[in-house]
């Protein structure tokens, strides 16, 4: 005899929307239609009257707590290990925490770490690791490393501080030994003296209170948001790192996680170069901690002028279509304010990114303009001519491995297409064109 989730129907494309933009709502992360299926297997873990009515019952009204932490118990990825991109820890430890702890110790001896998405705690405790090894006089501070996560199993993980050798695939041995106790049924424990000031905590990066001055409380000296936000929903990521840039002293750092790095909702930030490291301090022009947002910085961080124009309520198309004219006219400032209006209004356009892009490339900005476009694959994985592009820049720019696996995407996107196919965005490309360019390496001009 079938039950009801034998039953039921697969949910359809309208209730999948729905359900992606909820968690994007309620969680932040992104799940555009082609990771729809693990939604689907989310669901189905959660409730076992299936999938579509699960998302149902969760829409039917604002998810509890108890709903949030079964939902990122499924969905967030919980991958993380110590000293996870050892490049970052390299530039924190010769570099960022001596400057910190130099500046901190004629300023009353505290040091405020927040690992945002800590997960399991490996990072927070490499951090620990490395103050216990800068700072011989640790126990005349007062130090806080707070940990934070959205998902209760990692942070009970985090809370026992016993780890399996893999969690030590990046660190020599003598760095397990040293801070850590024999294994135990094949766990380590992190030495006592490690978890002096540190504190893990459940805290949702899209819902909830951030610590610092949005919760009343001073601001942090080094926040850890690494491999995060890279799978929120752009606009979601733009409103963390805003809230992050409001959580963080004046003279204070941001890590974000590789991947991330460079990425142009970053541009609030002030991107510092290390050896094979970026990380981001504030700007000086950044408001004071804890002020209350300058509405264009929502935006992913278009110019000041912007929100003028994009309360002028013209729609994305409009502006959209007087950026394009200005940039055919060479007047770029104005092209790049309707553009970043544009985007303002409609941060999900993939198009609008790509014509930023084009614009800030006519700048000389290509910088930028490659981050623009990272943007606009972000949204669109399957967006042709960006990847072209992308390749276009990474080659002339040097990269040349790189520009490589943009080619190869966009040529292996295009074999989906008939020659004929008009390429989306294109203004009339059409797929045999630009497969043919590619092919003779025009790609490199
Ligand atoms: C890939 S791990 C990164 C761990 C660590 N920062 C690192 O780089 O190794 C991503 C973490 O982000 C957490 N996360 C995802 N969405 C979150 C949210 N809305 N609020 C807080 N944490 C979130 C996940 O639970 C997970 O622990």
């Amino acid at each position: 005899m079938p039950n009801d989730r034998d039953t039921e129907a697969a949910p359809d494309d309208a209730l999948l929307t729905a359900f992606s933009g909820y968690i994007t709502q309620h969680l932040g992360l992104h799940f555009p239609r082609g990771q729809w299926a693990e939604l689907v297997r989310a669901a189905l873990a959660l409730d076992s009257a299936g999938a579509g009515a699960c998302m149902r019952r969760l829409m039917a009204a604002p998810p509890t707590r108890g709903q949030i932490e079964q939902l990122a118990g499924q969905l967030t990825v919980g991958e993380t290990y110590f000293f996870r991109e050892p490049a970052v820890f390299d530039a924190l430890e010769h570099e960022v925490l001596p400057a910190l702890i130099a500046a901190r110790r004629a300023a009353g001896r505290t040091l405020r770490v927040w690992s945002a998405g800590c997960c399991t705690g490996e990072e927070l405790y490499s951090v620990a690791i490395l103050l216990q090894r800068l700072m011989p006089d640790l126990a005349d501070w007062r130090i806080s490393l707070l940990g934070t996560d959205v998902n209760p199993v990692f942070l009970r993980k985090a809370e026992q501080g016993r780890y399996r050798d893999w969690s030590f695939r990046a660190v020599p041995a003598w760095l397990r030994q040293r801070h850590f106790g024999p294994p135990q049924d094949g766990l380590r424990a992190i030495a006592p003296a490690l978890r002096r000031g540190v504190r893990f905590d459940y805290l949702n990066l899209a819902a909830d209170l951030f610590p610092g001055p949005e919760a009343g409380a001073p601001t942090m000296d080094l926040i850890l948001c690494r491999n995060v936000l890279m799978y929120f929903e752009p606009a979601s990521a733009a409103r963390a790192l805003q809230r992050l840039g409001r959580a963080l002293a004046p003279d204070g750092w941001l890590a974000v996680g590789m991947a991330e790095a460079g990425h142009a909702l970053l541009t609030p930030f002030e991107p510092v170069r290390f050896p094979a490291a970026l990380l981001y301090r504030q700007r000086p022009d950044a408001p004071p901690p804890g002020a209350a947002p300058a509405a264009a910085s929502v935006s992913c961080a278009v110019p000041a002028a912007v929100p003028m124009l994009a309360a002028s309520a013209e729609p994305a198309p409009a502006l959209a279509l007087r950026a394009r004219l200005s940039a055919d006219r060479g007047l770029l400032d104005d092209a790049s304010l309707c553009c970043a209006a544009a985007i303002a209004t409609d941060k999900c356009d993939p198009a609008l990114r790509y014509l930023r892009a084009l614009i800030l490339e006519e700048q000389g900005r290509s910088g930028e303009a490659i981050g623009a476009l990272k943007d606009a694959l972000y949204l669109d994985p399957d967006f042709v001519l960006a990847h072209f592009t992308l390749g276009s820049l990474c080659r002339r720019n040097g990269a040349a491995r790189e520009a490589q696996r943009h080619f190869a995407n966009a040529l292996e996107l295009l074999r989906g297409h008939a020659p004929d196919d008009v390429l989306a965005h294109s203004g009339g490309v059409r797929a045999g064109e630009l497969a043919d360019l590619m092919r003779a390496g025009a790609g490199a001009t």
